[in-house]
């Protein structure tokens, strides 16, 4: 299988002599659903933005699709949606122009958007169930459909990775379970490699094949159905 994300013995600090990470070892194949989890402060959004390239390690080595992650040459293929993410400044932006937003990381386009990008900018709008809200300003929404509206700013770029961190902060579980099937529908129709992290998997654990549990190293890597049963509830996992 190729690996999609190959990290080899990583060690990262923030400042000299500091070990977020530890001895990390993690290869991830092509068409990958994994789901990363761990207790607070654990290292989760530390071990993504390495991955991703947006951080080098301190030691060891990250690849992306066998080339260094910090100067991966196809950005346009990769799909974040960060910790909290937020709509920059007061703009008024509606749903459709942050989704759309989304088309524009991926083709670097300059001028109008073409009908394509429209078209997948409304696929994405429908596939978290956005459609009434598109022309909407994003901050008049509850906090969960603002999160929906990032999910699907994501998705319009079509990425090949797709890395989410703590998508459900404040998505109601309803609202969870369908991000967990839309998850699972990209992943199996369109062989979208997932990185799915949250210290809660609930809703993804029937979808992954795998689970990644990280507490400064990797305490845990197999099939959720393997994991020791105290660790079931993540506030179990003490940092
Ligand atoms: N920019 C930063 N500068 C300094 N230290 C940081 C920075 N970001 C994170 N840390 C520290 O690194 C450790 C790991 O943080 P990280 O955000 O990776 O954990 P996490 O598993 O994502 O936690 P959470 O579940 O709260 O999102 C924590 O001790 C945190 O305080
Ligand atoms: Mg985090």
């Amino acid at each position: 299988m190729p690996l999609a994300v190959e990290l080899e013995s990583v060690s990262f600090g923030y400042r000299p002599g500091q070990r977020v990470l530890e001895g990390v070892d993690l290869k991830l194949g092509e068409g990958e659903f994994v789901a990363v989890a761990g207790p607070n402060g654990g290292g989760k959004t530390t071990l993504v933005r390495i991955l991703l390239g947006l951080e080098r390690p301190s030691e060891g080595r990250a690849l992306l699709y066998g080339e260094p992650a910090h100067r991966f040459s196809r950005r346009r293929t990769l799909g974040y949606l960060a910790q909290r993410s937020e709509l920059g400044g007061d703009a008024p932006a509606t749903v459709r122009e942050v989704v759309s937003a989304g088309r524009l990381a991926a083709g670097g386009l300059i001028g109008p958007l073409r009908r394509r990008d429209r078209e997948l900018a409304a696929e994405a709008i429908a596939r978290v169930g956005l459609e009434e809200y598109a022309d909407l300003p994003v901050r008049t929404l509850s906090g969960g459909m603002q999160q929906r509206a990032f999910i699907a700013k994501a998705l319009a770029g079509e990425p090949s990775l797709l890395v989410l961190d703590e998508p459900t902060t404040g998505v109601d579980v309803e609202s969870q379970d369908s991000l967990a099937a839309l998850l699972d529908g990209l992943h199996s129709d369109l062989g979208v490699t997932i990185v799915y992290v949250s210290h809660e998997f609930g809703a993804v654990e029937r979808f992954v094949q795998r689970l990644v549990l990280v507490r400064r190293s990797i305490v845990f890597d197999g099939p959720p159905s393997d994991l020791p049963g105290v660790w079931h509830d993540p506030s179990h996992v003490h940092a």
